[in-house]
């Protein structure tokens, strides 16, 4: 029996753009996914999922959660035709969209492999094995999401477009920051919502290039306001990248409702984080005590699930 886990993560900057090649700003959270196998005398696998999740999560992504096994047995060359084995999947970390919940037990899965199999896979190839299991959630992920869940930690990602290796590094800070995760419970499509955003911009590359170029500008202010610990500044431009992703069209009237929730109790900037059109929102909050306030708010304003975390040291 082996045991492995990867973290859950809260995209602060450059959800989809990412996509393209564009910096994202991402934050692991202290909360993850745990993956244990246990050999079984029939063949094949069996998924016994205990994860906490919002309603109907798990049975919309069961099917792309089989691919994505499917996937990283392949590309670990794990044969499953004569032993095969059973994956409990746990953990503190609950499922919703937005909060790289696939990518977290892709990691997990993927690192209790290795130690089952004495595949002695360091954290880079566990990386690449969680990227592989991505695409079955995807056919594009951009890479952002295992990244994060395998290193933690607050981290800049640029995807390489040619198909190479991400340039990814950490950043840490001096000052931890406090942040809310709220959920409006609704399980988007990641294949969907990336499609969508992929038609809109070859229907129209002109309003695309001149929506990236802002989001281009804005993510390195981003860097240097985190970097200078001018939260006030990285609030203003969380509040702007809501906008521009507003303008892509993947955010929702739930998001937005929860958005404003946490403007309205102190947050120093809000916006949807991940796949959007449902999902989860972030709330940046200027210190500990306005982040409870804004917890509270959330709650009474109906989030289906709310979260506090930190990021930064
Ligand atoms: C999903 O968490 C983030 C997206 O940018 C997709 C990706 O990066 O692969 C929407």
């Amino acid at each position: 029996m082996s045991t492995g886990s990867g973290k859950g993560k809260a995209i602060l900057f450059g959800e989809h753009f990412v996509v393209y090649g564009f910096p994202a700003l991402a934050a692991g959270v202290a909360s993850e996914t745990t993956a244990i196998i246990t050999r079984v005398r029939s063949f094949g696998w069996k998924l016994v999922d205990n994860r906490p999740a919002m309603p109907g999560y798990k049975e919309k992504k069961y099917e792309e959660q089989k691919t994505s096994i499917d996937n990283i047995l392949k590309h670990l060359n794990i044969d499953t035709t004569k032993t095969g084995f059973q994956i409990d999947l746990g953990g503190d970390l609950v499922c919703a969209s937005g909060i790289g919940a696939s990518a977290a037990s892709c990691v997990a899965i993927a690192r209790a492999l290795s130690e089952e199999y004495s595949l002695g896979l360091d954290d880079n190839q566990i990386n690449e094995a969680a990227y592989i299991g991505e695409m079955g959630y995807h056919g594009t992920p951009s890479g952002l999401d295992n990244t994060v869940s395998t290193f933690g930690g607050l981290t800049w990602f640029v995807r390489d477009l040619n198909g190479g290796p991400p340039k990814f590094e950490k950043l840490k800070l001096g000052k931890s920051a406090d942040l809310v995760i709220a959920s409006t419970g609704l399980t988007a499509s990641t294949k969907v919502v990336v499609g969508d955003v992929r038609k809109k911009k070859d229907a129209n590359p002109e309003w695309f290039d001149s929506i990236s170029k802002e989001y281009d500008q804005l993510v390195n202010d981003a860097r240097k306001a985190l970097v200078e610990l001018n939260f006030n500044k990285v609030g203003a431009l969380m509040n702007k990248n809501h906008e521009l992703l507003q303008q892509l069209t993947v955010s929702s009237k739930e998001l937005d409702n929860l958005v404003e929730i946490a403007r309205e109790n102190g947050a120093i900037g809000a916006k949807m984080t991940g796949t959007g059109r449902g999902g989860n929102m972030i709330a940046l909050a200027p210190d500990h005590t306005t982040m409870k306030k804004i917890a509270e708010a959330l709650e009474k304003g109906r989030a289906a699930g709310v979260w506090t975390t930190s990021f930064g040291l």
